[in-house]
This record gives C-alpha cells, structure tokens and sequence, in this order.
C-alpha cells in the first residue's frame, strides 16, 4: 500500500518537486488535519519555488476549507490555485496536469463557472489530444453554456473518427432534433442519430432526455408506432415512470394517476376560491386579451392555429407588471402557498384560437398538478371540437368549471370549436413535503 502512495506521489512530482518531496508529502499528510497550516506551509514554498504540487495542495487546502465553512470566496480561491497548476503548462508532470484540470472543471461547474470550465476542458485537450472523453466532456459544456453550434462541432468531430460513439450519437441528435423546428430533414437526421445511439447502449446514452426527444420526433414525423415503442423501452428501462408519464425531473414516490379531483389534491379551499369568483377572473383575463397583452407559447409544442398566454406567476416569483393587470386573480393565489410558491410551475392566462393543436407532450416534473379554470368556452365547443387528451382520457372546458390534472403525463390539445380562454394554475403535488417545496430546485 505504502509503496503505491509513494508511487502515486511520484507521478505527480517533477524534478524540481523532487528535491523537496519529502515536505511535500508531510504536508500532504497533515493537510486533512489541519488545512489552514497546510495553507501556510506550501505558501512559504511558493514563495521561493514555482512548485506545481505546492499549488495543487493548496488548492486542496482551500477546497478542503471552502466546504468545512461554506465560504464561495474560498472555493473560488481554491479554484483560482489550480487554475495556477495548469498556468504552469509544461513543468507540471502529466498525471498532476490532469488532476488539477479535473479538480478545476468540476469546482467551476458546482460555482456555477460554466464558461470558464470550457477553457480549462480546452486546456486539457491540447495537452492530452488523444483522450476521447474530454472531447465529450466539452461537448456536453457547451450544450450548458448554451452554444449549441460548437456542441454539435465537436459531436461531429468525434463521429469522423469513431463513427459507433453512442454518446456522441445521443448528443448530435439531441441538438438536431431540438434546434429542427420546420425542417424536416434536420428532424429526420436528428432522429436517425438518436436512434443509432440509443442502440449502443453506451455509458452516459440511457438518459430520459434521449429517449424523451427520440419519441417526440417520430411522432412529429407521423411514425407513432415507432415512438410508442420507444415510449415503452423507456418505461421498461425505468428510465419513465410510465409508458404515459414521461417526466425527467421527478421525486419518486409520488402518487401518479393522469387525473385528480379537487379533494384529491387537499387544496379544496384554495381552488374553490377561483371557481367561485370565476366571472371576475374572466373580465380580468379578457380586458387583458383585447388589449394585445398576450405572448405566443414558446416551447415549439404548437401544431397548428394560435396559443398564447399571459403569465402571473412563474417558478414562484410574481409578475409584479402583469399581476397589476389582474389584481384578483393574483389576490386568490397570494392565499394558496402552494401555487404561490411553486418553483415548478406557472400560474397563466392561456388563450387557444380556433384551428389549434397542440402536439402531444408530457411536462418536465411530476413534482406539480395543474388546474385549469374554464374561462371562455364557445357555445358550440363538446368533447370532439374541444378537447385535451390526457393520457387515454379526454377532457373538456365549461364555463366557470375546474379540472385538474398531472401535465407529467402525456397530454395534447385541439381547438375546432371557437376562441378559448383558461387560467392555468400549477401548484405543488400534495405528497411532497414542505422541506422539498423549500429545497427542491426549480424548472
Ligand atoms: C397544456 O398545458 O399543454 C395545455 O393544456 C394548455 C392549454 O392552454 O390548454
Ligand atoms: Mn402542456
């Protein structure tokens, strides 16, 4: 054991390090112990010697600290040492190199300094160019950072010279199928890459998101027999909860089922206040559509015909502007805590023209239910003129009438009847505990 320590050590040691190695290594014992003497004791070697281990265990030290008294300041002093190992460049012996970069990447990311892990996952490639997984590391760093073009850049790269990297695969078709909107071929493409990788079954391909957008774009594409059957792999691979509920961020235990009543929910007080005053929610959501002040649905869900809403709430915050517009409406959620505080969700206006629908979907939690208070209902408006399909139910609007559902579950929407208008209200799913409410993050 004692030898592989010494060995280990070694490798992270170059010649000048060497000289002083014996230090080094008790300080690096003692630094568990005690690492604000640690600090001080590779400071007076840096003070003398440009060593790259001294910087790597103060960077240690730091980190060590940072987390003993949740101090970000410390943290980003730790990550700034490593950050000087790399600074080093040629001196520092390969293994340390890496060590550092690896530190530093993951520091940075859980600092939330995604752009600057780019540059250090950039830094360790032109060291080590033959290493194929710090190629998908940058990758996946670019699609959080939001620069999809050099994601799919170096997904494409990595394909030139491994054509059957399912991780790659998985990503180049994630980005194609998202960013496809109108155009079918990219779809097409997007499709046939997530498919290919889906099928290696390669580490780090078995992902809901995968499977979530591999499903959507056959059916886009109007093959449903297929995407059934990849709805079904993933509910089998637990990667789903169901065939039906196909949301990715969930809490496990929660009761599932498509449809609840109002005394399912336990918030039957809270949502009888917006039945009962339904007429001037009305007068306040339409004086708000006359004046033009709603905004097309953004998330590309939109087949065919108008969606629009008009936000009041969204993660939890109030929309102080748009509240001011509906000061009822807002008045009755400020008394529901668990609407009001729903980082998971939106309370909307929703209003859905003549000619509309929207293509199937399945929400992004199970951690909310959804209400929706029927508003504006044309006349005309039944079950096959107006409806939404939740999992294999239907369900339709009425006038002053509140349904509630879980939007986890696969749902879609068709308006042939008139113009429509809803207020939508999301809230936390009973089950959850009120440490989760406070703590869980938001979507
Ligand atoms: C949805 O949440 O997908 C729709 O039901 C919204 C709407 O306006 O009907
Ligand atoms: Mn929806």
């Amino acid at each position: 054991m004692l030898q592989i320590i010494e060995l280990s050590y070694q490798s992270l040691t170059n010649a000048e390090d060497l000289i002083i190695i014996s230090d080094l290594d008790k300080i690096d014992i003692m630094r568990e112990e005690d690492p604000h003497t640690a600090v001080e004791h590779y400071d007076s070697i840096l003070q003398t010697r440009n060593s790259p281990r001294a910087f790597y265990g103060k960077a240690l030290a730091l980190l060590q600290i940072s987390r003993n008294v949740k101090s970000n300041k410390i943290l980003e002093s730790a990550i700034f040492n490593f950050k000087e190992v790399l600074a080093l460049g040629k001196i520092v012996p390969d293994a340390l190199f890496r060590l550092a970069g690896d530190e530093a990447i993951q520091q940075m990311k859980f600092r939330g300094f995604n752009t600057q892990a780019v540059k250090v996952i950039q830094t360790l490639i032109h060291r080590f160019p033959e290493d194929p997984m710090l190629k998908q590391t940058l990758g996946v760093q670019y699609l959080i950072i939001g620069d999809n073009k050099s994601a799919k850049n170096i997904f494409e790269k990595i394909l030139i010279t491994n054509p059957e990297n399912g991780f790659a695969l998985v990503h180049l078709g994630f980005i194609l199928k998202t960013q496809s909107g109108d155009n079918l071929h990219e779809l097409e493409m997007g499709v046939s890459y997530l498919s290919r990788g889906l099928a290696t079954r390669a580490e780090g391909v078995l992902e809901g998101n995968f499977f979530f957008h591999l499903g959507d774009g056959l059916r886009r594409l109007g093959r449903f027999s297929e995407a059934d059957a990849v709805y079904q792999e993933g509910a089998d691979l637990n990667i789903f909860k169901s065939f039906w509920q196909r949301s990715i961020y969930n809490v496990d235990r929660l009761k599932s089922q498509p449809i609840w009543t109002i005394d399912e929910t336990t918030y039957v007080s809270n949502l009888n206040n917006f039945v009962n005053n339904w007429k001037i929610i009305r007068l306040e959501a339409e004086k708000i559509f006359k004046a033009r002040k709603f905004e097309a649905e953004s998330e590309n869900l939109k087949d065919s015909g108008t969606w629009n809403q008009f936000e009041l709430y969204r993660q939890g915050r109030k929309l102080e502007k748009n509240c001011q517009l509906a000061p009822t409406t807002c008045s009755i959620v400020e008394k529901f805590e668990a609407a009001k505080t729903n980082r998971r969700g939106q309370i909307k206006f929703s209003v859905m023209l003549n000619g509309t629908h929207v293509h199937a979907h399945s929400g992004p939690t199970n951690c909310r239910l959804r209400a929706h208070l029927g508003l504006v209902v044309p006349d005309n408006a039944n079950e096959n003129n107006l409806k939404l399909r939740v999992a294999d139910n239907i369900l339709t609007w009425k006038e002053g009438e509140l349904f509630i559902f879980d939007d986890s579950f696969d749902h879609e929407v068709w308006n042939n009847s008139g113009d429509r208008i809803v207020l939508i209200v999301d809230m936390w799913h009973p089950e959850l505990t009120s440490h989760e409410r406070n703590t869980l993050p938001s979507i």
